[in-house]
């Protein structure tokens, strides 16, 4: 029986349900010492000295001159130091370390920092600092503005979002035979690999890393695991003990990662019959601190601002600009749910001033087989963006309710939407990811560095390789991702774990299966001992990508969605409630349909939180609401009735079809629910859409 296309019991669910599953606070170790993080408490300046308010004795004590290697968080550009030096660029960056076997002493330790304040930036908008600045552009702008009928312009802001995993970021360290091996909550071992071996000049065989299983990442454990697992390791090696470091909610909160706010600002020319005919579009991130990931949210967010459409003369300029905050980083949608939410307002806006109704202006722009991109990529029949809108409109009734609902506080609104799968421009050529795949004694070994965060990765490569070799599910195991024991098969994000990870596994498995001469490979393992096939990441044929002049094929494909969104406002408490939500989404095929769905509804959720709930309160360049109290993410109570669908539409260079789904469903929601808002007549152009924000839009549509 094939068990792609089926929900199969998930590899990871008899332990978590029993709750066998360790997750790396419920790891030990003999002689284990905890660790605690020391961090400045202003956002700008120069540390001029540090006085230590305890008795040391007992105590490991870790600054920057206590690193072996080079004193960086390796990522991109190594700018950001992994223990302050002298300067200061952020609150809640990390100073000094201490270890002690004490968790309350630890705790109670006191340690004084006395500062030289600095002027620091917070404003994005008036930085004079950027970390990467991008310029797409195609036909003539200018033409295009010249021949247009109308011009509408406008300005959209979002927030910043914190992931709020379930799990906060926690590692152990263990010094190991002249080297370290640190055990962590994380989503790329090989990021984590890298930035230990230079930060504790280390060679490849002497830094281990493994991942335990991790309770959510969102992104939110994509870059911040190198910064944790670093300072774990210097503890651990100083110490010459294993030490844990496991942040408590508010210091997750307080000092790691979040979404970049955005300001985003269109220019559009359309015709009257609805045509648009020139896009021009300035997308600035709030970058923080350091550039960690910024260059590459950056980048997929400027990809995507020009929104699922057709347009002949385009011009994107991005900046991701330096502030004196936390690094913003990684968090599902990458840059796209910022600009994807501006460009389906601004959609809107055109339709108001068109007279038009929103799906026809859609209809008459969206992308086609055989339509550029902004960056000149043909669309081929992996296009589906007139499949999502047709299928989204009819099965929400949008058209009835639209009228029927004219001037009252319930409101419906839509938003069409796309996400490239995998690596944006030649990231995947150059990951050269590898996978392999070994035969056992009862079957076969899944070999890979992908890293099940709770979506499903263990279970749907199971699939793909279970049934390329047409044996039973059962037979497949995954191996743990340990750097030691996995080939690198790159990092567990970008949409790319099925669709390109899976493709890679896919043709081990096929490999394997013309070996096994028949065989089944546990019997082919007794008869002829261990079989292992590794194979390298291929792209697909025609994919053609200019680095320096951001043309060609973004990605090698894209899934799409359009999400409709029915709201009512509480004319008392300006409280807007998302009663229902018909999300349909197109990602070539699912390979688990539960896990897919669980994708699409927990990436809704996490859509409708960013666009009415989740506001991250920054004061003096800090979170103020490090804390679940009043950092409100959405509860069931607040998750609209989801009606899910899944187009097929199989992509012939994904395993069995499938494309991407992991960030697809993060990108709409916030669109939709604001464009909803707009349909009661408040002019929204921001996430979160607070009710104090909507009270004062509900004013300023009374005094029109
Ligand atoms: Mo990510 S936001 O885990 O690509």
């Amino acid at each position: 029986m094939p068990v792609v296309g089926q929900s199969v019991p998930r590899k990871d669910g008899a332990a978590k349900v029993a709750g066998a599953a360790k997750y790396v606070d419920d790891i030990t170790f003999p002689g284990m010492l905890h660790g605690r993080t020391i961090r400045a408490t202003i956002p700008c300046g120069r540390i001029r000295d540090i006085r230590l308010d305890f008795d040391p004795a007992g105590f490991t004590i870790v600054d920057c001159s206590d690193i072996p290697g080079r004193n960086v968080v390796s990522l991109i550009e190594d700018d950001q130091p992994c223990l302050v030096e002298r300067e200061v660029r952020h609150v809640a960056e990390p100073v000094m370390l201490l270890a002690h076997e004490d968790r309350e002493k630890l705790l109670a330790a006191k340690v004084h920092i006395e500062y030289e304040p600095a002027t620091p930036v917070y404003d994005a908008e008036r930085s004079p600092a950027a970390h990467k600045h991008i310029v797409i552009e195609k036909g003539d702008l200018a033409k295009g503005f010249a021949k247009a009928d109308l011009v509408v312009e406008g300005e959209y802001r979002t927030g910043h979002q914190e992931h709020v995993y379930i799990e906060t970021n926690g590692f152990i360290a263990v010094p190991e035979d002249g080297g370290i091996t640190v055990h962590g909550s994380l989503q790329c071992p090989f990021y984590v690999h890298k930035a230990l071996k230079h930060l504790l000049g280390l060679p490849d065989d002497k830094v281990r890393v493994i991942q335990t299983e991790p309770g959510g990442g969102f992104g939110g454990k994509e870059e911040y695991p190198s910064m944790i697992a670093g300072h774990a390791a210097l503890l651990a090696l100083k110490a010459r003990r294993p030490v844990k470091i496991v942040y408590d909610r508010a210091e997750d909160m307080w000092a790691t990662t979040k979404r970049h706010p955005s300001v985003v600002r269109h220019r559009t020319g359309v015709m009257r019959d609805g045509r648009i005919v020139a896009m021009e579009v300035a997308v600035l991130l709030d970058g923080g601190a350091y550039v960690t990931l910024s260059p590459v949210v950056l980048s997929r967010g400027c990809i995507h601002a020009a929104g699922p459409y057709r347009c002949p003369n385009v011009r994107i300029e991005g900046r991701a600009a330096f502030t004196n905050t936390n690094p913003n980083g990684a968090f599902r949608g990458f840059g796209a749910p910022q600009t994807e939410f501006a460009v389906e307002v601004q959609m809107d806006r055109i339709a108001e001033r068109l007279g038009m109704d929103p799906v026809r202006l859609r209809e008459i722009n969206a992308l086609r087989p055989g339509d550029t991109t902004a960056t000149g990529q043909i669309m081929g029949k992996d296009c589906s963006a007139l499949m999502v809108l047709k299928e989204a409109v009819k099965r929400s009734g949008y058209r009835r309710k639209r009228r029927a609902w004219q001037g009252t506080n319930r409101g419906i609104g839509l938003a069409l939407f796309y996400h490239g799968s995998g690596f944006t421009g030649s990231g995947e050529v150059r990951l050269a990811s590898k996978c392999s795949l070994a035969t056992t004694e009862r079957g076969v070994l899944i070999l890979v560095a992908s890293t099940e965060i709770g979506q499903g990765t263990r279970t749907m490569h199971a699939q793909i390789v279970a049934d390329t070799l047409d044996i039973p599910f059962e037979q497949v195991d995954v191996a743990v991702p340990d750097t030691a024991g996995v080939p690198d098969s790159g990092p567990t994000v970008a949409s790319r774990t099925c669709m390109v990870v899976g493709r890679i596994l896919e043709r081990c498995a096929k490999e394997m299966k013309e070996r096994l001469d028949g065989l089944g490979p546990g019997e082919h393992y007794r008869r002829h001992g261990p079989m292992v096939i590794t194979k390298e990441y291929e792209p697909p044929p025609g994919i053609v990508w200019d680095d320096a002049t951001y043309r060609g094929d973004a990605y090698a494909t894209y899934s799409w969605a359009c999400d409709v969104a029915e709201v009512e406002l509480d004319p008392v408490t300006y409280e807007v409630k998302t009663r229902k939500m018909t999300v349909v989404h197109e990602f070539g095929r699912p390979i688990h349909p539960v896990l897919a769905r669980g994708q699409i509804e927990g990436g809704t959720a996490q859509g409708v939180g960013y666009a009415v709930l989740e506001h991250v309160v920054m004061q003096d360049g800090a979170m103020a609401n490090a804390q679940l109290t009043n950092y409100t993410i959405p509860t069931t109570l607040d998750t609209p009735r989801l009606d899910v669908v899944m187009l097929e539409n199989p992509y012939p260079y994904g395993p069995f079809g499938a494309k991407g789904v992991g960030e697809l469903p993060m990108d709409g929601p916030a669109p939709a629910i604001v464009n909803a808002m707009r349909h009661i007549g408040l002019d929204v152009r921001e996430v979160p859409a607070l009710p104090e924000v909507l009270m004062e839009k509900a004013g300023e549509a009374v005094m029109r």
